[in-house]
């Protein structure tokens, strides 16, 4: 392992990897390499309803010269449903671009490794996030450029792995494009650029939220296994999203942390709980949260998700200044500044998800690799952090969570019995 970086670190790599990720690509190598080399042969890991659209997206990012050539998931029927809809996607006039021969239809725990070993080049990430340090990985052990799906991890050791491998990524020459969206989209892009030339002044403060509806479930079958039950209900257990905090609000907390130039927080104060939750296929995770994040000079990020039933909703960002104040509604696309230098975005927006693999595909065929690692991981980190102060009721520095030893899930994978922790009660859940 690396030793620990500091707080400022996340900083240096993740200014250098947005920049990277803004370069123009030279649309003339790419057409060299596509002759030269051939089709772009994709991998899909995690065959749900993110992975089936990567994939369609992947597929679209080059003008035939990305395939389709291996899946893998834990079930078979998610994988059949997603090359059924991949194909009727593609329909007769692209139907070569897929190419899952039978024998590349991989399933099981270890089905990533035999897709890893079928020949990809690129590698797409979108199981749910406790396997995402171990995949990771692998593919990046395996020499794949790699699209992976956000959060990074569901714990701090996790991590601390996906940091060392992020850095060797960075030593492999390979692109690591995160799927956290709103950092490819124009508008969000143009509106932080505003942000980052001091357009408000001297950030102070930025309060984010995530407030929706909760997550469907899947009522237990008598033939399947406690592991089984839990997967096919992954949202609503820990061990395998990291919470709502951490699977959905990510996003704002990612764009909290984008304000602050990806500046891992000094610590996080939160609180959370369970109010209209219940029953066993909602697991063990909480319905709301609300966090803190302090960082130096009494600059402050505040954060409010919840996933509740009959409430209102709301996906927006408001950012204080020493000249202004300014709003992101997501939902709306509003992006606008108030004070000392109005402005609205009033420009074309564009398809985010296509986005990312356009810049993807564009890089390894420009031979530019593009890495997402160190923002990526510092706002799961956040997360993390502050779902560790709501679970644990304790305050929970930068220093704590880097050397937090808590592993979540089990050892090895295998159909059975596996006990998901209790639901956490702050004040007595202890933070390891
Ligand atoms: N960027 C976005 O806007 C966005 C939107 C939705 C989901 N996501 C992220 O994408 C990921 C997947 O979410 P989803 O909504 O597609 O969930 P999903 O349940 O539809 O798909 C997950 C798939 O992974 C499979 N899987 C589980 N464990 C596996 C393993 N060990 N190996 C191989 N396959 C495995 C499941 O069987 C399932 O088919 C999550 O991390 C989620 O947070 C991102």
């Amino acid at each position: 392992m690396s030793p620990t970086p500091s707080r400022r670190s996340f900083l240096k790599h993740g200014a250098a990897a947005a920049a990277a990720a803004s370069t123009a690509l030279a649309t003339g190598a790419r057409a060299r390499d596509a002759e030269e080399r051939g089709p772009l042969k994709v991998g899909l890991v995690g065959c749900g309803g993110r992975g089936t659209g990567a994939a369609s997206q992947a597929l679209s990012a080059e003008d035939g010269t990305v395939v389709l050539w291996a899946m893998a998931d834990v079930f078979s029927d998610h994988l059949d449903s997603s090359l059924r809809n991949l194909s009727h996607a593609m329909g007769e006039e692209r139907a070569d671009r897929i190419q899952v021969s039978e024998d590349r239809r991989f399933v099981g725990f270890d089905a990533y490794e035999k897709l890893l070993a079928s020949g990809v080049d690129v590698v797409l990430l979108a199981t749910p996030p406790h396997f995402r340090p171990a995949h990771l990985r692998a593919a990046i052990e395996a020499g794949k450029h790699v699209f992976t799906e956000k959060p990074i991890a569901v714990d701090f050791p996790g991590i601390r792995h996906v940091l060392d491998t992020v850095a060797m990524a960075e030593r492999k020459q390979l692109s690591l494009v995160s799927g956290f969206c709103w950092r490819y989209n124009t508008r969000h892009r143009a509106f932080y650029k505003r942000l980052h030339n001091g357009h408000l002044g001297d950030l102070r403060a930025v309060y984010a939220t995530y407030n929706a509806s909760p997550l469907g479930t899947h009522e237990r079958k008598p033939e399947w296994s406690e592991t089984e039950f839990q997967l096919r209900n992954w949202q609503h257990f820990t061990w395998l999203s990291g919470d709502h905090l951490v699977e959905q609000a990510v996003h704002s907390v990612d764009k909290l942390g984008w304000a602050f130039g990806d500046e891992a927080p000094r610590r996080v104060v939160a609180v959370g709980g369970r109010a209209q939750h219940e029953g066993e296929a909602r697991g063990n995770v909480f319905d709301h949260f609300s966090a803190t994040f302090e960082y130096d000079e009494g600059i402050k990020g505040f954060l409010m998700c919840r996933q509740w039933a009959g409430a209102s909703y709301e996906n927006s960002d408001y950012y204080y200044g020493a000249k202004g104040h300014a709003i992101i509604n997501g939902w709306a696309e509003q992006h606008e500044f108030f004070g000392d230098n109005p402005w609205r975005y009033d420009g074309e927006g564009n398809d985010m998800y296509q986005q990312e693999h356009d810049v993807l595909f564009a890089s390894i065929r420009a031979g530019r690799p593009i890495n997402d690692g160190r923002w990526m991981t510092n706002s799961t980190l956040m997360a993390l952090m502050a779902r560790a102060a709501a679970y644990t009721g304790q305050t929970i520095s930068y220093e704590q969570a880097m050397e937090s030893e808590e592993r979540l899930g089990p050892d090895t994978y295998a159909w059975g019995d596996f006990a998901a922790h209790p639901v956490a009660i702050p004040g007595q859940r202890k933070f390891i």
